[in-house]
């Protein structure tokens, strides 16, 4: 076959992102680096940029004002978002404006008329108001091919992004930041992880802290050389060549860890008498173990 006829298509990323911000110069530091800009380098991942602005029509470009009702800060407005997330969304994954139509060459678009968006991408606004990303959302979100992450900014987006376009709302912790790129990031990065491939050793994801891979327990200590080091020496059972005990050993430190750092996490968990056992013999006693560290 003459390969000049024969046009190979190059295959498609496991997982899509499209990103909505207002400021998405932030992003290119961390996605240039490591596993993220190898995962795209390998099309694994692929990620696409919106500046939300660009699909402002008005002379200055405004994307926020003042909230309804008083109080103060800043409120995103919805017709940009609006836009932008729509007009993105009906196009093929990949898909950016060429940016010398921002502004001035945007797709038609009204904004009492509502554009229907693919059922199977998550439109996910990051909030600190959203629900907590734990390892079971980052799994539940790599699923998908395709989704779209919604960078909220100011004090704030309007209330009918939330009740009209997002479907999703998460949080990365129980603080706020200035803006939801921070998030988004730690999005990207957490779902890239699980992409098959991604990683360079095949099992590091399964043996992170909250995988189910260890049980949802946070992961112990690892060493690797010297044997020796300001006085404390690798624990000899890491030496023995015992496959099984060294596995049993990794389990008791992520007991012991999770108890000093995240009790909270272990009434969660389904642990085994022996576990029971382990974690009562240091102090561990189940009722008291909803709230703070564990002593001592
Ligand atoms: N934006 C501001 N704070 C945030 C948080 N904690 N998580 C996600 N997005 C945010």
């Amino acid at each position: 076959m003459n390969s000049e006829n024969f046009a190979m298509q190059e295959p498609s990323a496991v997982v899509h992102f499209d990103i909505f911000t207002l400021f998405p110069q932030m992003f290119s530091g961390p996605f240039a680096e490591s596993i993220i800009k190898r995962a795209q380098e390998n099309n694994l991942m692929t990620v696409a940029f919106h500046d939300i602005r660009n699909y402002t029509t008005d002379r200055h470009h405004i994307c926020d004002d003042t909230p309804y009702g008083g109080g103060g800060g800043m409120i995103m407005k919805p017709e940009p978002v609006f836009r932008a997330v729509e007009t993105v969304l009906s196009q093929p994954r990949g898909w950016t404006l060429p940016i010398e139509d921002a502004y001035v060459n945007l797709p038609p678009w009204q904004p009492e008329e509502r554009l229907p968006l693919p059922a199977d991408t998550p439109v996910i606004l990051l909030s600190p108001a959203g629900r907590l990303l734990t390892q079971s959302v980052v799994t539940e979100l790599s699923q998908y091919s395709r989704l779209a992450l919604l960078c909220g900014r100011y004090e704030g987006v309007d209330g009918r992004v939330r009740s009209q376009l997002i479907t999703d709302e998460i949080s990365i912790g129980d603080y706020v930041l200035s803006g939801g790129e921070l998030a988004a990031m730690v999005v990207v990065d957490a779902v890239t992880r699980l992409i098959p491939g991604a990683l360079g050793y095949a099992l590091g994801a399964q043996q992170d802290s909250h995988s189910a891979g260890i049980g949802g327990l946070l992961e112990g200590p690892q060493y690797t050389r010297p044997l020796h080091f300001r006085g404390e020496a690798v624990p000899d059972i890491l030496l023995s060549g015992h496959h099984a005990k060294i596995a049993a050993w990794h389990h008791e430190q992520a007991l012991y860890q999770t108890l000093r750092q995240r009790p909270d996490l272990l009434s969660k968990l389904p642990l085994t008498k022996e576990d029971r056992a382990f974690l009562w013999k240091w102090g561990w006693r189940e009722e008291a173990s909803t709230e703070g560290n564990a002593e001592g």
